[in-house]
């Protein structure tokens, strides 16, 4: 018996060395944490289970029988992260630069199927030199095995991937799937196809970090969702990120203990709103004060910043913002800013999260980028994503709320639940100046100024609205934590369904 012990204990070891202790004081002098360590920062103190850890690969070819390394390039099990349970995978770079094998693959496979039964979310450790090489085919099946569960999972139960090496070709596919991706500055990159490729292709001489670091994806390309500065803040920005999440699509949104009381009133937000229509002031102040504690969890905060988006708490339960942000573009709508948006209303439709929208939105951005790019098909991305949610939706005007964007922005027509406006808010067509110039051609500076007047008193205003019912209260802005609590409360229990189908055709 002893001996069977010792042989268990003995083979334990051999998977925890991974691929020797050269290549894990090498990945260690890149900074980088071995996928074992990730995990010890990832998951609440001893509470990760391992699975698997004694499979090999399976490839006949060079040489590989040579090379066998339990665990084969991947750690794979479940575990909790302040005590909700998880289902993990961590790719190994010191087993093979933990690329991918059949038998890897199926590793990976078998916590997502697992996940999946149970309704708990999958957290993803990428680090790979991508297909193992030696593998041919089979290691491109596994990967595909691996995409087909990412697509079975989204809006059943939340995926998270994080960045942290490599992760190129059809790798990147994978996350690119998951909910959200966190990447890791300077030791992590995200491409198709690498700088050599690009090079003797188009000629474009480009560096890793540049063509797909993290910079480059919260940025630019919106691949990914944060940028931290090293594993260990990743691991630790992905635990707090988590305890918003629910575990599934059918648990309802987590809870926790607030000592925030539900109607503490914000005087300054009485004051917020500049006495200029023209002049910005920062939304995140308004998000703030009316979360429980101040807390907001924003997610691509350096992408299309005339949108916020993010998760907060409202008496300890989970909600999503959604704001225009006045000091970014004067927080217009354009393509990147509907498609950030549109992605983030439908993650928290599918996974039964309130949505609260903060409306100051002077307009859809004109020009021929936005035109040519397909302001149309994108912005009608978000206006779809409201249209079909059906969690509860209320929506707070803070001041502008013009033309179309004022539709889209979680408007009482696209079955709004609670939809308050500040006496600050203006609702209209279009500002007072430009819809003055279209329906009164041709009068003097001072004609205009005196129909201007007459336009914004008829219409830079919540009652024109709110006498039609498209405003359900003008409210007091210091009152407007107390007004979402007692909204939330109300929806609790709100049951509203779409027609059946077998999906939508949003426009993609
Ligand atoms: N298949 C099999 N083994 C791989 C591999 C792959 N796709 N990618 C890396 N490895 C192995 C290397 O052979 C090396 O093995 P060793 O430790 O026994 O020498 C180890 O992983 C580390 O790779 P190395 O190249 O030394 O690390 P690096 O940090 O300098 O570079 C990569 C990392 C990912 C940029 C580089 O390994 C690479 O370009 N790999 C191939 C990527 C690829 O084309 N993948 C297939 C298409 S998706």
């Amino acid at each position: 018996m002893s001996a069977n012990i010792a042989e268990m204990e003995k083979r334990r070891e051999a998977a925890r060395m991974g691929g020797g202790q050269k290549r894990i004081d090498a990945q260690h002098a890149k900074g980088k944490l071995t996928a074992r360590e990730r995990l010890e920062v990832l998951l609440d103190e001893g509470s990760f289970e391992e699975v698997d850890a004694y499979v090999e690969h399976n490839c006949v070819d060079f040489g590989m029988p040579n090379t066998v390394i339990p665990g084969d390039g991947v750690v794979t099990g479940s575990g909790t992260i302040n005590g909700r349970l998880v289902f993990v995978f961590s790719q190994d770079f010191t087993v093979f630069g933990g690329a991918v094998s059949e038998r890897h693959a199926m590793k990976i496979c078998k916590i997502m199927d697992m996940a999946l039964k149970v309704g708990a979310p999958v957290i993803g450790l990428n680090d790979s030199g991508g297909a193992r090489i030696q593998e041919g085919v089979a290691s491109l099946g596994g990967y595909a095995e691996i995409f087909q569960r990412n697509v079975n999972a989204s809006g059943v139960v939340p995926q998270i991937s994080l960045i942290m090496g490599p992760c190129a070709g059809g790798a990147v596919y994978s996350p690119a799937m998951t909910d959200f991706i966190f990447m890791v500055k300077d030791s992590s990159y995200m491409f198709v196809t690498g700088p050599d490729v690009v090079k003797t292709v188009t000629n474009e001489i480009v560096t890793q970090e540049e063509l797909g670091g993290a910079v480059t994806h919260t940025t630019k390309t919106s691949v990914a969702d944060l940028a931290c500065e090293n594993d260990i803040e990743a691991l630790l920005q992905v635990r707090e990120f988590f305890d918003y999440l629910p575990q599934s699509n059918r648990t309802g949104v987590p809870e926790r203990p607030t000592s925030d009381p539900y109607d503490r009133l914000e005087p300054s937000l009485d004051t917020i709103i500049p006495a200029s229509a023209n002049q910005p002031y920062d939304m995140h102040e308004v998000i703030r004060k009316t979360l429980d504690e101040g807390e907001f969890f924003e997610i691509q905060p350096k992408h299309a910043g005339n949108i916020i988006c993010g998760f907060g708490r409202i008496e300890g339960k989970t909600v999503g913002v959604v704001a225009n942000q006045p000091m970014v573009l004067a927080g217009v709508l354009d393509i990147n800013s509907s498609k950030k948006a549109a992605r983030f209303v439908r993650f928290c439709d599918a996974f039964e999260i309130p949505i609260l929208t903060f409306v100051d939105v002077p307009g859809f951005l004109p020009g021929t980028a936005q035109e040519h790019n397909g302001i149309i098909k994108h912005g009608a991305k978000l206006l779809f994503a409201y249209a079909e949610a059906t969690v509860p939706k209320i929506t707070v005007i803070t001041r502008k709320a013009y033309g179309g964007a004022y539709d889209v922005m979680a408007s009482k027509h696209l079955r709004g639940d609670l939809n308050y406006a500040w006496p600050t808010a203006e609702i209209a067509v279009m500002g007072a100046k430009g819809a003055v110039e279209i329906i009164f051609r041709g009068l003097s500076t001072e004609e205009q100024a005196v129909k201007t007047k007459e336009y914004e008193d008829r219409f830079a205003n919540p009652f024109v609205a709110a006498s039609k019912g498209f405003v359900d209260e003008v409210i007091h802005p210091h009152s407007t934590r107390r007004r979402i609590a007692l909204g939330l409360r109300k929806l609790r229990n709100k049951s509203l369904e779409n027609p059946w189908k077998k999906h939508d055709n949003i426009p993609l």
